[in-house]
């Protein structure tokens, strides 16, 4: 096989050589401007995101931790308050709550979906419960409305991770905008990803908008006068501007992803569990995972036609080793997933042509 047969899991190269005139020509401006931080790339990247949201405001930060972290200190929660989080995801959802003093309640995900359970979040919400972080996983938008009347009856705050679901829908409505709060990441490979790290809060409070605003530049509001205690957590000028031009773009990125897992869902064996979706909850698949039991014989078959997949993700949060002491509970539902998951290639960069050889490549395997 030639190394051009090859299927990578990503190629960045690839995925942006359509956008390099346009980031080559904003890169010059930029450098004739000579302003770096907080400039008019910046402003206006936030006014298109909230746009695109249909959100009131959006804030630019560094990351997507970091949106997740400014999104819980906004609150101004009491220092022993729990937060609900599901059991499966990414570490940096679990480790916003932990790095603002928090207490993070894992709750098991819906094993065919992949996100929170709303039937476990009840049993897990005590008087010290604030708030909900919902985490829109893969791409799939989380069972919004069984939350949203969950946070009501409780009173709770609800913070959404949409840092793997830019764009997806309920009925048209954008994630991010159902809670408080959206919080972004825009790592190089998210379905909207800068040349470097980036991240966004989108909000229709106004209230939480100033306070977000300040919060990511120092706690200030006017320069030298700081008001809260912040942090410097700016988007870049420079990964702003690249946004800018990858943003009208996002929609088309999600339609290809769209179709690829199309071709995955008809194509592959269902000797292999795909992801389930419901018509009005959208997913825009960030990630397209199977589950089998033999998923590390056929990661390796895979390999071995030059096919690279990644798992997401191999330990469980509560099994990892720096975070073992921090709860009891048990989570069988997300220890299956971790042990069984595989994430096929369904990059903007990938090729109908070559999800066709993946599934291919799959539906061999099985029939060996
Ligand atoms: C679900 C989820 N939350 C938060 C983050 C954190 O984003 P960042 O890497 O930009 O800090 C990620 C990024 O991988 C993620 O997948």
């Amino acid at each position: 096989m030639s190394p051009t047969d090859k299927i990578p899991y990503e190629n960045l190269n690839l995925l942006n050589k359509e956008f390099e005139d346009k980031f080559k020509s904003q890169f010059d401006e930029f450098l004739n401007k000579g302003w770096y931080i907080m400039g008019e790339g910046l402003s206006r990247f936030e006014s298109s995101f909230a746009a695109y949201n249909k959100a009131k405001f959006c804030i630019g930060v560094a990351n997507g931790l970091d949106a997740l972290e400014i999104g819980l200190q906004v609150f101004d929660f009491p220092k022993d308050s729990e937060i609900i989080v599901p059991s499966n995801t990414y570490i940096a959802t679990i480790l916003a709550i932990i790095n603002v003093g928090l207490k993070p309640i894992l709750v098991e995900p819906d094993s065919t979906t992949y996100n929170i359970n709303p039937d476990l979040i009840e049993q897990a919400i005590t008087p010290k419960t604030k708030a909900i972080m919902v985490v829109h996983l893969y791409g799939q938008v989380a069972p919004m409305q069984k939350i949203l009347e969950l946070a009501q009856k409780y009173n709770l705050e609800i913070i959404e991770d949409c840092a793997q679901a830019h764009g997806a829908t309920i009925n048209h409505q954008k994630v991010g905008t159902f809670g408080n709060i959206g919080c972004f990441s825009f790592y190089p490979t998210k379905n909207l990803g800068a040349l470097g790290d980036g991240g966004a809060i989108i909000t229709s409070d106004e209230n939480l908008y100033l306070k977000i605003k300040a919060l990511r530049n120092y706690g200030s509001e006017k320069k030298y006068y700081n008001k809260y205690v912040g942090r410097n957590s700016r988007l870049d000028e420079l990964q702003a501007l690249f946004l800018n031009e990858k943003l009208p773009y996002l929609n088309k990125i999600n339609q290809h992803k769209i179709n690829l897992a199309r071709i995955y869902h008809n194509g592959l064996t269902n000797q292999v569990i795909k992801p389930v979706f419901t018509e009005d909850y959208s997913h825009v698949y960030h990630i397209y995972n199977i589950r089998t039991e033999k998923r590390n014989e056929l990661k390796k078959h895979l390999e071995n036609q030059s096919i690279y997949t990644e798992i997401h993700y191999p330990v469980a949060p509560h099994l990892q080793e720096g975070y073992q002491s921090l709860w009891n509970g048990s989570f069988p539902i997300s220890e299956e997933i971790h042990a069984t998951t595989l994430s096929l290639p369904i990059s903007y960069a990938t090729s109908s042509a070559q999800v066709e050889k993946v599934v291919q490549a799959i539906n061999q395997f099985f029939s060996l």
